[in-house]
């Protein structure tokens, strides 16, 4: 997930320091590039040197370096990292980003940061718990920072509290996470209620509730953070945004939140309502302060509008609409009532009688209640919560758009026919492959390959069928993969195969509902990457097909990715090691050993297929004059795969061409495919034969 990430790590003088020795190793592991930069007092906790030889990087501290005066540009790593971590950040230093005083290195890195920033708080536990140090904090995270709390233990003081760095691993399991969620939300809009609602009584007095609106915030940043376009309604409450992409709406009453919600509602993709609504307000609001004047008083309520069941009752089919429910007796059959009354995808139990759960704690114990099920989770931080929520949210989205909705194939380049065997791994988790086919097949048809735009029927026509050889419940997967593909012949229902290729022991890790991600220039997939070489060469040899030596872009790319791909730790890919592997059978078709077969790929089928269906004789002529473009390979490279698979996957066409043909072009023919394959010979005599 990090794998050719860029993370700038800012290290401050905390006792804390050595662990950001560990957190570079575990970075550079994970295939990270790390840039650290110190401040001037963390030297006196590590050495720059240990920091460099881990990073690989000289570290950065000072603002020009004292050999020739060179600037260290700040903003240029600014535009250079993915992430900033800073580990430790003392009270110091948070207190300089909180108001940019940049005298050093790291503050001035930190202003100029373009990319999401990281802070893992180390302190004394007094310190951590000063009023100051927490006003600092939450003013970072008002800037959209993410702060990863420290954990409690023992500290560099000997007490024990709060204020003990995260560990390293934690912080790494942070930022994959970050990566891995990123983007889940891009694209959707999400509107939040969060909050009480306040009902006047008259101008000093209201009803209320006790709720403090973090659970609502929480998961407003956590949306935000996944790149969402959030709409947080929010009543009173005395709560930062928590994000600064966030849109919030600020309300006081019920009957306002209901109308800001309707308002915004219809343009989103999402509503989560988990603002603690009033279902009553007072009849009538006195104009004046009520005075006292009588021993008992009774004050007449009349019903709010239910914000949910009125969201429930116009939402379209494509929009999604979460509830909670806080309950202090039968959790879950009230809960359950709830969602279907409010016509909601899920609803969000959180029980009054769970010890942490509920109002103005900064923990909650939560339930998530479907139609089907129910799943339970621990008791955590409102923060880890509201992930959890959020990431059961973005499975539901990506399994509406991949199961439910009748798959959108647009007309991009390729028609695979993806198929999962799963025979040998019968009465594992099913539900995982039926996702992973379904997501394969959109991935590798609806992604767009190419800057050409192609009609439906310039389709190319492949196959992708893969064997699970091996599953386990964690997700991990070993598969063999079969590639083909095909062309029609111009002027008849024929197709002739272009591509056949079998990969064996292809390992990866799929989770349902992972998102199938591919980019060239930072491989971290194996299993997209795999797919991604197979697409190029495909497009590659059908260009191949219609103009000669056509192909080479998209063939170029396979081999980029063959190049990129040798740290995926995937034997298939490795250089140098194999004449049968993804990396021989790219570097064949590139460097020269495969090019008279790719000449052919031009000759044989457009020249010579095409040719055929108007004119059988020269069209048989023109393939077997130009089959010598195969022998050509064998006798420059005898071990040279494809020539002999080329043999393998023709074999029934060329038989049934050539058995039409002249006596000394079958001749001709049958001597080259005897020599090259003389495991087929039987079917070759036939050509002679008939
Ligand atoms: N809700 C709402 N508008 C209301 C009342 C509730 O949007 N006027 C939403 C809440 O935000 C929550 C869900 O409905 O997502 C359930 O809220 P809750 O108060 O538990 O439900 P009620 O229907 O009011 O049921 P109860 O009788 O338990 O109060």
């Amino acid at each position: 997930m990090l794998q050719g990430k860029k993370i700038v790590l800012g290290v401050t003088g905390s006792i804390a320091a050595y662990k950001a020795a560990i957190l570079v190793r575990l970075l550079v592991k994970e295939g990270a590039e790390v840039q650290v930069v110190m401040t001037p007092s963390s030297k006196e906790f590590i050495t720059p040197l240990t920091l460099s030889t881990l990073s690989g990087r000289p570290v950065l501290c000072d603002f020009f370096h004292s050999a020739d005066g060179a600037w260290n540009s700040h903003v240029e790593l600014g535009l250079w990292a993915d992430a900033m971590i800073v580990a430790p950040a003392t009270a110091s230093t948070i207190g300089k980003m909180v108001s940019g005083v940049a005298d050093n290195l790291l503050v001035t890195t930190y202003l100029s940061m373009k990319a999401p920033v990281f802070i893992a708080p180390a302190m004394d536990l007094d310190m951590f718990a000063h009023p100051s140090t927490q006003k600092n904090l939450q003013v970072l995270r008002g800037y959209g920072n993410n702060i990863i709390e420290p954990a409690s233990g023992e500290l560099a003081s000997h007490l024990n509290g709060k204020g003990r760095m995260e560990e390293p691993g934690n912080i790494v399991t942070v930022l994959k996470d970050f990566f891995l969620h990123k983007a889940s939300l891009s694209g959707k809009k999400v509107l939040i209620t969060a909050g009480p609602t306040y009902e006047k009584i008259d101008p000093v007095r209201f009803i209320g509730n006790y709720s403090s609106g973090k659970m609502g915030f929480a998961l407003a940043n956590e949306c935000a953070l996944r790149g969402a376009d959030v709409t947080l309604v929010a009543g009173p409450v005395s709560l930062p945004t928590p994000h600064p992409g966030i849109h919030r709406i600020d309300v006081e009453s019920a009957s306002q939140m209901y109308e800001a919600s309707m308002e915004v509602f219809p343009s989103c993709d999402v509503a989560i309502l988990c603002a603690a609504v009033a279902d009553y307000r007072p009849a009538v609001t006195a104009d004046r302060k009520i005075k006292r004047a009588v021993q008992s008083m009774t004050i007449e309520l009349e019903a709010n509008k239910d914000i949910a069941a009125a969201l429930g009752g116009i939402k379209r089919k494509n929009q999604h609409l979460i509830g909670f429910a806080l309950e202090t007796n039968n959790g879950e059959i009230n809960a359950r009532e709830k969602l279907q009354k409010k016509n909601l995808d899920f609803i969000v139990l959180n029980s009054l009688e769970d010890e942490g759960a509920g109002f103005a704690v900064d923990t909650n114990k939560v339930t998530i209640i479907d139609k089907n099920s129910s799943s339970s989770f621990p008791l955590k931080s409102k923060r880890e919560v509201a992930h959890d929520i959020i990431s059961y949210l973005s499975k539901l989205l990506i399994l509406a758009v991949v199961l439910l909705l009748p798959m959108h194939i647009s007309a991009q380049e390729l028609n695979a026919n993806v198929t999962l065997n799963t025979s040998k791994v019968q009465g594992t988790n099913t539900e995982a492959f039926d996702v992973l086919r379904n997501s394969l097949t959109e991935f590798i048809n609806n992604r767009k390959w190419t800057d050409y735009s192609y009609e439906e029927y310039e389709r190319i026509n492949c196959n992708f069928t893969f064997v699970v050889d091996g599953y386990s419940d964690d997700g991990t997967f070993t598969v063999t993969l079969m590639v083909q593909s095909n062309r029609p012949v111009y002027g008849s229902s024929y197709n002739s195969t272009l591509f056949k290729y079998e990969d064996k022991g292809i390992k990866f890790t799929y989770q349902p509902y992972d998102r199938l991600e591919f980019n060239e220039d930072n491989l971290d997939n194996n299993l997209t990457a795999v797919i991604a070489f197979y697409v190029y060469i495909i497009l590659g040899l059908d260009m191949d097909s219609m103009g000669e030596l056509g192909g080479s872009d998209f063939l170029n790319k396979a081999l980029n990715i063959a190049n990129n791909a040798q740290n995926l730790g995937d034997a298939g890919w490795r250089a140098g090691s194999n004449t049968n592997n993804r990396y021989a059978v790219i570097d064949d078709y590139m460097n020269g050993a495969l090019e008279p077969l790719r000449r052919l790929m031009y000759r044989y089928h457009r020249l010579g297929l095409d040719t055929m269906y108007k004119d059988a004789n020269s069209g048989r002529k023109i393939i077997a004059d130009n089959m010598q473009l195969l022998n050509q390979v064998y006798e420059d490279r005898p071990l040279a795969y494809f020539t002999k698979l080329f043999t393998e996957y023709k074999q029934d066409e060329l038989v049934n061409i050539f058995s039409k043909g002249l006596p000394e072009e079958r001749k001709s023919v049958v001597s080259i495919l005897s020599n090259i394959n003389p495991s087929l010979s039987d079917a070759w005599d036939k050509i002679l034969e008939n």
